[in-house]
């Protein structure tokens, strides 16, 4: 099916006075567009009650990022435990000039996941960016994103999407509004983490698909390392992210009517050397019997529902994903300790 484009206002509203036929973002003006249609919505709800009725229950971590769980994310960033973040920002922070003199110029900048932005402003100036379109499943970080931005640089053009990109792109009718500016994807964070490697893939070659001849990819990866590092990371001593993981059930609840009781699980988290990731877990601390809307779920005491898995990569083994995905040459940079790994990639 074909998706709508639809036109969402700051709050997630849908007002009829900003519509895409109206024309692309005047400069300082930023547009709104959201890609998707209701079925989609019905489809991600019964995906995610699929998913708790399975034998092994499993949550996905698109889940996690309500308003609360949003606010906890960026308390992990700042977690000591938590290194990824900073120590991505580090490298861009330190080559950046060498990173931009390998991404075209007078480019459409495309932030993946773009959360409230600020990951994306510095790199504005530095390729001479005309556009930047957001790509983001939630409305109200698009919002936030695009008024901060339009007012930081007045001669940008702002552009919102949201959608679910664990589904294919479909920016080929966005981008293509602006034939004449090539195309840098952003994708920081290690984000593509959360996808297994097989459906990591999947969305690179898409990515790949919509990059043009001149157009680049930009990304951050988690690398891979000791045990005790990475299962600290996900597991902090304050308890930040076990409250990250459990604010999911609240999520559930609110979405399936269902009646989780978030002190009945416990977070957990752990290094499964063979699939190279961390598992995230929530585990039933006693027998019990959930209702997930009309229906009941058994969780055994100490029976698991997987809430995220996290892969790490080493430089060889993401280079490798790269060239299966169809990039061609691909630049590498690193930190001192070789925790986090960045590649800009061509097509
Ligand atoms: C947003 C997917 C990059 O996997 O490190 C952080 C999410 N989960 N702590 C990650 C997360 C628990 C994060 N990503």
């Amino acid at each position: 099916m074909k998706p709508q484009l639809h036109s969402v206002g700051p709050t997630g509203a849908l007002p009829p006075s900003l519509h895409p036929q109206a024309g692309p973002a005047r400069h300082g003006v930023p547009a709104w567009i959201a890609v998707g249609d209701t079925e989609d919505a019905d489809q991600r709800l019964e995906d995610l009650r699929r998913g708790l009725f399975e034998p092994q229950a499993h949550i996905s971590p698109k889940f996690f990022y309500d308003a609360q769980g949003c606010a906890l994310y960026s308390a992990i960033c700042e977690l000591a435990e938590y290194y990824p973040t900073r120590t991505e920002a580090a490298i861009f922070e330190r080559h950046r000039d060498a990173i931009a003199r390998r991404l075209p110029r007078e480019v459409q900048w495309i932030d993946l996941g773009c959360g409230d932005g600020a990951k994306s402003w510095p790199w504005l100036k530095p390729v001479a960016a005309r556009r930047w379109v957001g790509v983001d499943i939630s409305p109200q970080w698009l919002s936030l994103s695009l008024q901060g931005g339009a007012q930081r640089f007045s001669d940008v053009e702002f552009v919102g999407v949201a959608t679910d990109f664990t589904r294919p792109l479909q920016l080929h009718h966005v981008l293509g509004q602006r034939p004449h500016w090539p195309r840098v994807f952003f994708y920081p964070g290690s984000s593509i983490g959360n996808f297994a490697p097989s459906d990591a893939l999947e969305l690179l070659h898409s990515v790949r698909d919509h990059l043009g001849s001149d157009g680049r990819l930009l990304i951050g990866v988690d690398g891979l390392k000791d045990r005790a590092i990475l299962e600290a990371a996900y597991d902090d001593a304050i308890g930040v992210t076990a409250a990250f993981n459990r604010n999911v059930l609240r999520v559930v609840n609110r979405e399936l009517d269902a009646y989780f009781d978030p002190r009945r699980f416990t977070h957990r988290a752990v290094f499964n050397r063979e699939a190279s990731r961390i598992e995230m877990q929530l585990v039933s601390q006693q027998a019990q019997d959930v209702r997930i809307g009309d229906a009941e779920r058994r969780f055994e005491r100490d029976e698991v529902i997987v809430t995220e898995y996290s892969y790490k990569y080493t430089r060889e083994s993401f280079a490798a994903l790269l060239r299966e995905a169809g990039f061609g040459s691909a630049q590498h940079w690193s930190d001192e300790r070789g925790w986090f790994h960045v590649f800009v990639a061509s097509a």
